[in-house]
């Protein structure tokens, strides 16, 4: 079975000291780095911009798993490939209809990133089907986005498994992220029902044992 992997959001580190917190992530033997990017329009809280990936990114040998929480994601495509992220998942519901976000997938693989597509847990998953085959990576939000150190919503289990069965019955390429409140209890749970990728934050960050955490993730 492949090792699941962990995407450490960086939404609640401690950006003081940013460097010491990307060489948790690496001591920790993990690959992935999850910047939860936050407009203050699709979502009512403001995070960091492209601007800041531009400034990080160059310095961090890790895979950018950029989740942009942002409306109008066509227009922005181009500057998050500038900015140096390697996969782009933006949110089904801030395109105004399936062209849209046709279009989004094929300008996000036409700057050579990987291309994900994000769902609210109220959302009805069959929402995303259309697009399975276009897509690298599925974002199944287990919370409202907007905030970390949120609860788990209980109804993304059966979330995770729906959209699972519907890419391996077809034989799609796609991976299968889970995002929010996901903790050491909530991990098995999310991949016994097929997640490939778990994002987590608050769970990982600002606690003195991040590496002993990801192996309680991971047990
Ligand atoms: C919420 C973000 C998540 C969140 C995960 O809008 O997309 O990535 O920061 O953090 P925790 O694990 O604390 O819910
Ligand atoms: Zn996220």
């Amino acid at each position: 079975m492949k090792r699941p992997i962990i995407s450490p959001s960086v939404l609640d580190a401690d950006f003081l000291h940013f460097e010491n917190e990307v060489q948790k992530i690496k001591d920790a033997g993990l690959e992935w780095i999850h910047f939860d990017v936050m407009d203050g329009t699709f979502v009512n809280n403001i995070s960091f911009g492209n601007l800041f990936l531009k400034s990080v990114c160059p310095k961090i040998d890790l895979f950018k798993d950029v989740h942009v929480m942002i409306a109008n994601p066509l227009e922005m495509v181009e500057k998050f490939k500038e900015a140096g992220a390697d996969c782009l998942t933006f949110h089904y519901e801030a395109c105004q209809n399936d062209q849209e976000i046709f279009d989004v997938i094929d300008k996000i693989h036409d700057f050579n990133m990987k291309a994900g597509i994000a769902i609210k847990p109220s959302v009805s998953i069959e929402k995303i089907y259309p697009f399975l085959s276009k897509v690298d990576l599925v974002l199944v939000m287990s919370v409202e986005p907007g905030y970390g150190g949120q609860h788990f919503v209980e109804s993304s289990l059966d979330r995770i498994a729906k959209v699972k069965n519907e890419i391996v019955s077809n034989g799609y390429n796609v991976l299968v992220s889970v995002d929010g409140g996901i903790n050491d209890t909530i991990a098995p749970k999310c991949l016994n029902n097929g997640a490939d990728v778990l994002v987590v934050g608050q769970y990982l960050f600002n606690h003195s044992d991040f590496k002993d955490r990801v192996e309680r993730l991971l047990k």
